[in-house]
C-alpha cells in the first residue's frame, strides 16, 4: 500500500452540507484541511466533530465573492504551509423562480457566487499550484449543470457555465500538471433546500403569471427533497476518492439515480427526454391554455 501523504486542502463553504462533511472526512483522514466559511459563528459543528477525533483544521473566514478576503486567506495558507495541493470549490446556493419572476440582480447574484466565486478563488490558488507543477481543483457542480428543469434556470445556468469553464480549464491546467475535476451530485437533503434556500422575490407574488405553477412545482420539488434518503457522506467519500486518485475522471456523479438520469440525457433524443422531464414535473397541473 502507498504511504499516506497528508495534503493541504482548501475548501469553501464549510459551514454545512457537503463542505462540512468533506472537511470533517478529510481532517479525520489526516490531511491539513483549510476550512473556510463566510460566517465563522457557524463553525461549531465542524470544530466539535474534528475535536472529537483529536484532529485540527485551519479555519478562516471567506466569502467567495470577496476578492480581498480570498487574497488574504491564500496568503495565510502560503505563509503557514507554503503550498496548496487541493482546492475544493464547494460554496454555492440555488435560487428558485421562473425567469420572468427573477430580477436581473437575482440572476447576477447567483452567478457571483456559483460561477464568478469559483473563478475568484481559483485565480488566486492557481499560481501556488503552477509553481510546483502539481495540484487538483475539484469543482462542485450539479446534475443541474448537465440537465435543466423549469424554475431553476438561474441555478442551471450558473452550473452550466461552471461546467464549460471547468472543461476548458482542465485543458489549460494540464500544461502545469494540475488536474481539474467536477462532482455532479443529484438531490441531497442539505440546507440548500431549507435554511439556505433562495426564492425569487416575485416567487409568491399573487400578481405573478407564474403564481400557481410556482406553488405547484415548489410543492412537488419539496416533496421529492423531503423523501430523499441519499447519504450526504457519499459525496464527501467521492471527493476523497478523487483526491487520492492518480488520474480521476473529469465528470463524477456520486449517486446511481443521477447516473441513470444523465445516461438518459445523453442517449435519448432530446424531444423524448424533454417530454419525460416535462411530464414528470407538470403531471397533475391544469394548464390555462389547454381546454
Ligand atoms: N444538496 C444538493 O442536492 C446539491 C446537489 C448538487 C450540487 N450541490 C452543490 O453543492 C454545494 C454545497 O451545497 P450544499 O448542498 O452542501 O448546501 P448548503 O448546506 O446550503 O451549503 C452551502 C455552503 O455554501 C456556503 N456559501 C454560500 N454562498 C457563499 C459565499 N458567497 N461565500 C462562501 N460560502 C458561501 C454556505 O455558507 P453560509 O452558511 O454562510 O450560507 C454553505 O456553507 C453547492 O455548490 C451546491 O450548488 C448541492
Amino acid at each position: 500500500m502507498a504511504k499516506f501523504e497528508p495534503k493541504v486542502i482548501l475548501i469553501t463553504g464549510c459551514s454545512s452540507g457537503f463542505g462540512l462533511r468533506t472537511a470533517i472526512r478529510l481532517a479525520r483522514s489526516g490531511h491539513h484541511v483549510v476550512a473556510t466559511m463566510r460566517d465563522l459563528s457557524r463553525s461549531g459543528a465542524l470544530i466539535d466533530e474534528v475535536k472529537s477525533f483529536k484532529k485540527e483544521v485551519d479555519l478562516y473566514q471567506l466569502d467567495v465573492t470577496n476578492k480581498k478576503m480570498i487574497k488574504d486567506v491564500v496568503r495565510l495558507i502560503a505563509a503557514k504551509h507554503g503550498y496548496i495541493d487541493v482546492l475544493i470549490n464547494n460554496a454555492g446556493y440555488g435560487i428558485g423562480g421562473f425567469f420572468e419572476d427573477l430580477s436581473d440582480e437575482e440572476i447576477r447574484s447567483q452567478f457571483e457566487t456559483n460561477f464568478f466565486g469559483v473563478q475568484n478563488v481559483t485565480r488566486e490558488v492557481i499560481p501556488c499550484m503552477r509553481q510546483r507543477h502539481s495540484g487538483k481543483i475539484i469543482n462542485m457542480s450539479s446534475i443541474a449543470g448537465l440537465s435543466a428543469i423549469p424554475s431553476f434556470g438561474a441555478y442551471n445556468a450558473s452550473k452550466w457555465a461552471l461546467e464549460g469553464f471547468s472543461e476548458s480549464l482542465r485543458y489549460e491546467m494540464k500544461i502545469w500538471g494540475i488536474d481539474v475535476v467536477m462532482v455532479e451530485p443529484g438531490t441531497y437533503k442539505t440546507k440548500i433546500f431549507y435554511e439556505n434556500a433562495h426564492r425569487a422575490r416575485n416567487f409568491s407574488h399573487p400578481d405573478s403569471p407564474y403564481h400557481s405553477i410556482s406553488k405547484f412545482l415548489d410543492k412537488k420539488v419539496m416533496n421529492y427533497v423531503n423523501g430523499c434518503d441519499k447519504d450526504v457522506e457519499d459525496v464527501s467519500k467521492l471527493v476523497e476518492k478523487l483526491i487520492n486518485a492518480k488520474n480521476p475522471p473529469f465528470r463524477n456523479i456520486p449517486d446511481i439515480e443521477t447516473k441513470v438520469l444523465y445516461c438518459l440525457r445523453r442517449i435519448l433524443p432530446f424531444p423524448l427526454y424533454s417530454k419525460m422531464i416535462f411530464k414528470t414535473l407538470f403531471a397533475g397541473y391544469k394548464f390555462p391554455h389547454k381546454k
